[in-house]
């Protein structure tokens, strides 16, 4: 391939790609996938976040409901900042430390199938919302910034 024809093809998966993010929803892209990879313990059966902090002392292998946007949104902006970043994260995002979130293995069968499903819900939540920060610094982490909840897109 020459040089020219790389750009002119980077160029045009570029375009492609920036044209599926504005049309990435929750309803057509996100909700189906999580019922189909997480739905057998984050359904609709599961307790909602506040109950689920309060069972899971009890039951630790309980899930919490997670099908709807709002409650989805709870692991993503609050109380739960940055938890389904924290989980789904493959290990490569800086502040994962190289270790892949404990729930990353259910985004697909395959590895090609969990990338692209984790490349999907990143390209939905919005450039630059990929943020493993919780609210509160903890450790060395600082907490999330208004800049970077500001930057989760996530259309409906
Ligand atoms: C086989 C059951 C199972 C499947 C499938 C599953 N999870 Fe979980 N998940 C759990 C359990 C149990 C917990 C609580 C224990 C823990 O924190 O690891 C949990 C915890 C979580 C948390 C952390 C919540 C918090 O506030 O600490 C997130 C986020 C999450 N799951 C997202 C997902 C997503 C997204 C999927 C699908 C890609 C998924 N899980 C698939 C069982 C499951």
């Amino acid at each position: 391939m020459t040089r020219l024809s790389t750009t002119a093809v980077l160029a045009l998966a570029g375009m492609a790609l920036s044209a599926n993010a504005q049309e990435l929803t929750w309803q057509k892209d996100i909700a189906p996938m999580i019922k189909a990879e997480c739905g057998e313990c984050h359904g609709a059966d599961a307790p909602e976040y506040n109950d689920w902090l309060v069972l899971r002392e009890k039951d630790k292998k309980l899930g919490s409901r997670m099908d709807t946007y709002p409650h989805f949104m709870t692991y993503v902006a609050w109380p739960a900042t940055g938890a389904m970043q924290r989980r789904l994260d493959d290990g490569k995002s800086p502040a994962a430390g190289g270790k892949p979130g404990n729930m990353y293995k259910y985004l697909g069968g395959n590895d090609a199938e969990r990338q692209k499903n984790l490349q999907i819900i990143k390209t939905w939540l919005g450039e630059g919302a990929w943020n493993l920060n919780r609210l509160k610094a903890r450790d060395n982490v600082p907490g999330v910034t208004k800049e970077q909840l500001e930057a989760i897109k996530a259309k409906y």
